[in-house]
């Protein structure tokens, strides 16, 4: 496909800008260096992560289209751009876990490194004003957030993403601990993965040292940000 020609700005979020095309069906999406924590609470800058995530992300989901889960991704543009489908994000964050960490640990008050028989899926309401609350699907369908059927395609996809990555990364000796999804609709109302798979949105534990190669370093202040982006995306590419 030709290179597509950005146009005017649409969105900028917290760790990405999002463009107009030529064609109404497609956008730009630019991912930014920023780095925010906490709903936007702590925030700072990680050289080099808008690459790592962009790169990281498309190598991801076009995995995920050969194993069948429909997502955005379009044409990797450049090292931090890339043309995806337009979509309306459905204002959920779809969690799955493999292992205790982060909130689950927290909330519910057992250590974090626990690895569940089955994978658990969660969501938030992605509304930060609330600071995305944690909903059931009840809830979700209650606030009309998504149908039925949507949810049904949702946790579908979202199984099938944790058992593609899942191997994925053990055979990079990573273990995928938890992850969040978005999805979102195009216009013929068909769900797709969308927004992005990285060190952002991902927690991965290096699976010899247990190191942690995420950003986890980030929001808890651990130091060597910037290496654990490069050392995880250098494991994906072998570059
Ligand atoms: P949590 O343990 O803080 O709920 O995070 C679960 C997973 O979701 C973890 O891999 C990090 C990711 N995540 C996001 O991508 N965005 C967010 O805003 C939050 C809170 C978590």
């Amino acid at each position: 496909m030709e290179k597509a020609v950005k146009k005017e700005q649409l969105y900028e979020g917290k760790a990405k800008k999002v463009f107009a095309t030529a064609d109404p069906a497609l956008v730009i999406v630019s991912y930014k260096d920023d780095a925010t924590a906490f709903n936007g609470l702590k925030k700072g800058t990680v050289a080099g992560k808008g690459a790592v995530n962009n790169r990281m992300s498309n190598l991801l989901m076009r995995l995920l289209e050969q194993r069948g889960v429909p997502t955005h991704f379009v044409e990797e543009l450049s090292e931090r751009e890339t043309l995806v489908k337009k979509v309306k994000i459905v204002p959920l964050e779809v969690i799955i876990r493999n292992v205790s960490a982060g909130s689950f640990a927290k909330r519910y008050g057992v250590p974090e490194g626990i690895v569940f028989d089955a994978p658990t899926l969660e969501f938030s309401y992605k509304c930060d004003e609330l600071g995305d609350p944690l909903i059931n699907r009840y809830h979700a369908l209650a606030l009309k957030l998504a149908t039925e059927e949507e949810l049904a395609a949702i946790e579908k996809y979202a199984f099938q993403v944790n058992e593609v990555l899942k191997e994925y990364f053990l055979h990079l000796g990573v273990r995928l601990i938890d992850f969040k999804l978005e999805f979102g609709r195009l216009p013929d109302g068909t769900v797709v993965l969308a927004d992005e798979i990285s060190p952002d949105t991902c927690r991965f534990w290096d699976a010899e040292t247990g190191e942690k190669l995420d950003k986890d370093r980030f929001r808890r202040d651990m130091g060597g940000v910037e290496e654990a982006y490069q050392e995880i995306f250098k494991r994906v590419t072998g570059e």
